[in-house]
C-alpha cells in the first residue's frame, strides 16, 4: 500500500514537474514555415499534417532571398522553424548564412536519398524537378537532341530560347556543367548556347515554353513541371501550348538529366524544432511523396516510383547523381561565368 502510493504520488510530482519546467518546444503545438514555395497544394499537405498530428501550420509566403534575409534581421527571436526554398543552390546559400541548424532524424535518412539532401543534415530535399529540353513536336525531332553540350554545336544557332543567367534554375544547371567538365568547358558552354539563342534572355521557364510553341524557336531550357503546370491549366491556350511541344531528357548516355530539388532546413533559432523535424518527416514520406506529381507536376524523392499519367507519359530517364550541396558550392562559379558568356 505505502509503496503504491509512492509510485503514483512520484508520477504526479513528476508529471506536474514535467508540465511546469519542461521547455516550451517540447509541448508546442506549431511550427511557422517560411516558404519560397506557392502552391496551394502545399497549404493542403499542411491541414493533413495538422490533422494528423495537431501541430498548427503558420506560413510565411516570399522570395527565397527576402525570408533569408528575414531570418538573418530577426536572429534568435524569429519565429521561423523551417525555411523552404524551390533549388539546393538557395538551400546551401542558407546553410552557408548559418542559419540551418542539422535535423537528425533516421525517417529522414531513411527517406531522403543522400545526393538529395546537405551532408551535415541542415537541409532535406521532399521534391525533385529535371531542367530539360522542351522541343516543337513541328520542328525537331527528339532523334536530333542529345546533350546539353550540344546545345553549343552551330546546328541550333537562332534555335534556342532560356531565361536570364540571374535566376537560380539557370545557375544550378551550370554549376551542374562546371562540376562535370571544369570552368572552361562551362564557359565555352554557355558563350556558344548564348550565341545561338532566338532571342535575348527574357521571362520566365513558362515563357519559353510558350515561345517555341509560338514558333520563336525550336528548343527550350526549362524545368518538367512548367509543362505540367501548362498541361493542367485551365487556360485552353496553354493546355495548346502544352500540345504543341515534347519533353527531352538530355545526357542519358552519360551523366543524366540534370535535376534540382525543393527543400527544406530547420532554422537553427527554430522555437519549435522537434515539430519543423515531424514536418519535414511528412513532406519527406509517403502520403506527401504520393500527392507531388498529382499536384505539382514534381517529381517524388523516388523519381522512378511516380504513379503519375503525366509524368509517365514523359518517360522514365536517368537524373545526374552529382550530390546537390555542389549546386550551391559552384553557384559563384557559374555567375561569373555567366556574366563572361554575356548570358544577362
Ligand atoms: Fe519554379
Amino acid at each position: 500500500m505505502n509503496s503504491k502510493f509512492h509510485i503514483s504520488f512520484s508520477a504526479v510530482f513528476f508529471g506536474l514537474a514535467a508540465c511546469l519546467f519542461l521547455p516550451k518546444a517540447a509541448i508546442s503545438k506549431e511550427v511557422t514555415i517560411y516558404s519560397h514555395r506557392h502552391y496551394e497544394a502545399d497549404d493542403v499537405l499542411y491541414a493533413k499534417f495538422t490533422e494528423k498530428t495537431g501541430i498548427k501550420v503558420n506560413v510565411v509566403k516570399a522570395s527565397a532571398d527576402a525570408l533569408l534575409e528575414r531570418i538573418k534581421t530577426e536572429g534568435k527571436n524569429s519565429p521561423a522553424d523551417i525555411l523552404i526554398a524551390a533549388d539546393a543552390g538557395r538551400l546551401v546559400r542558407a546553410h552557408d548564412a548559418g542559419v540551418l541548424q542539422p535535423a537528425t532524424s533516421s525517417k529522414l535518412q531513411a527517406q531522403v536519398p543522400k545526393n538529395m539532401r546537405d551532408s551535415g543534415n541542415h537541409w532535406h530535399a521532399f521534391t525533385v524537378r529535371a531542367r530539360v529540353l522542351i522541343y516543337s513536336k513541328e520542328r525537331v525531332k527528339p532523334s536530333e537532341l542529345t546533350s546539353y553540350e550540344d546545345l553549343a554545336t552551330s546546328k541550333w544557332k537562332g534555335r534556342i530560347v532560356a531565361r536570364s543567367s540571374t535566376n537560380i534554375y539557370n545557375q544550378s544547371l551550370l554549376a551542374s556543367i562546371v562540376a562535370a567538365a571544369g570552368e572552361k568547358k562551362a564557359t565555352e558552354w554557355a558563350t556558344a548556347v548564348r550565341g545561338n539563342m532566338a532571342r535575348p534572355p527574357e521571362g520566365s521557364d513558362r515563357d519559353q515554353i510558350r515561345a517555341v510553341a509560338a514558333g520563336i524557336a525550336d528548343v527550350a531550357i526549362a524545368n518538367t513541371y512548367y509543362v505540367g503546370l501548362l498541361a493542367n491549366s485551365p487556360d485552353p491556350k496553354d493546355r495548346a501550348v502544352a500540345a504543341k511541344i515534347g519533353v527531352f531528357f538530355p545526357n542519358q548516355d552519360g551523366r543524366g538529366a540534370h535535376i534540382n530539388i525543393s527543400g527544406g532546413g530547420v532554422v537553427k533559432s527554430a522555437p519549435n524544432r522537434e515539430n519543423a523535424i515531424k514536418l519535414l518527416e511528412f513532406l519527406t514520406g509517403p502520403e506527401a511523396q504520393a500527392s507531388f506529381p498529382e499536384t505539382t507536376s514534381e517529381y517524388p524523392l523516388d523519381i522512378s516510383g511516380t504513379q503519375s499519367k503525366l509524368l509517365k507519359s514523359w518517360g522514365t530517364f536517368k537524373a545526374d547523381k552529382l550530390p546537390l550541396q555542389i549546386l550551391g558550392e559552384k553557384n559563384s562559379d557559374a555567375v561569373k561565368i555567366f556574366a563572361r558568356a554575356r548570358w544577362k
